[in-house]
């Protein structure tokens, strides 16, 4: 077990030196659309922050329903660890790191749209923190939520996420 977390670890820790290394040879490279490049690696880090934020929820209503110590709720423990360290969490922090940069570089900072969207996105890392004391619960067997709780929270990272995408495409405000 102990082995099996360093392993997790090393493997998030690899997939955030990628980016970083990507983004160090960006910003020597200095190409002239700096911006569009450092916005893709934001929209790909973006995607890989949705995906499990949307797929993790779905996780817990089959698990809610899972015998603790089951071999069943022992697999859905390892998948919803690794989903959470070796995805969610590194994704979030190149999304946020970079949606700072591309603001602060666009000079959005004064943009009505950029608050509410930053006010969105504070919302969707709080729903983040829950889901990481959610999988502790789990992998603790100390859960008593509802299979029906989860189907609920899972709606929400998907309305926030609408909301997120008009606000910094259309710009409405
Ligand atoms: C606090 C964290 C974030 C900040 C500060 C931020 C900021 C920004 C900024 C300034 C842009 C460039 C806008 C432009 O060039 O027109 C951008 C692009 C984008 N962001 Fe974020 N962002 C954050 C998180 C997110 C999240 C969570 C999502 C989706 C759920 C998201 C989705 C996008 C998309 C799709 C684009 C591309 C828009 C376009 O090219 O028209 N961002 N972000």
């Amino acid at each position: 077990m102990e082995h099996d977390t360093a392993r997790r670890i090393r493997r998030a820790v690899a997939g955030l030196g990628a980016v970083a290394v990507l983004v160090a040879v960006l910003v020597v490279w200095q190409p002239s659309d700096l911006y569009l490049w450092l916005k893709a690696v934001h929209v790909i880090a973006v995607i890989a922050w949705m995906a499990g934020m949307l797929y993790l929820p779905r996780l817990f209503v089959y698990h809610a329903s899972a015998e603790p110590g089951s071999v069943q709720s022992e697999t859905f423990k390892v998948m919803e660890h690794r989903l959470l360290t070796v995805i969610i969490n590194p994704a979030m922090a190149v999304t946020w790191a970079l949606g700072l940069w591309l603001a602060w570089d666009g000079a959005w900072f004064s943009s009505v749209w950029l608050h509410l969207k930053i006010a969105l996105v504070i919302a969707m890392s709080g729903i983040h923190g829950m889901l990481s004391r959610w999988t502790r619960d789990f992998a603790e067997d100390r859960n008593e939520r509802s299979q029906k709780f989860f189907r609920m929270v899972n709606e929400i990272p998907t309305v926030l996420m609408i909301g997120i995408v008009i606000l910094v495409i259309v710009k409405p405000f």
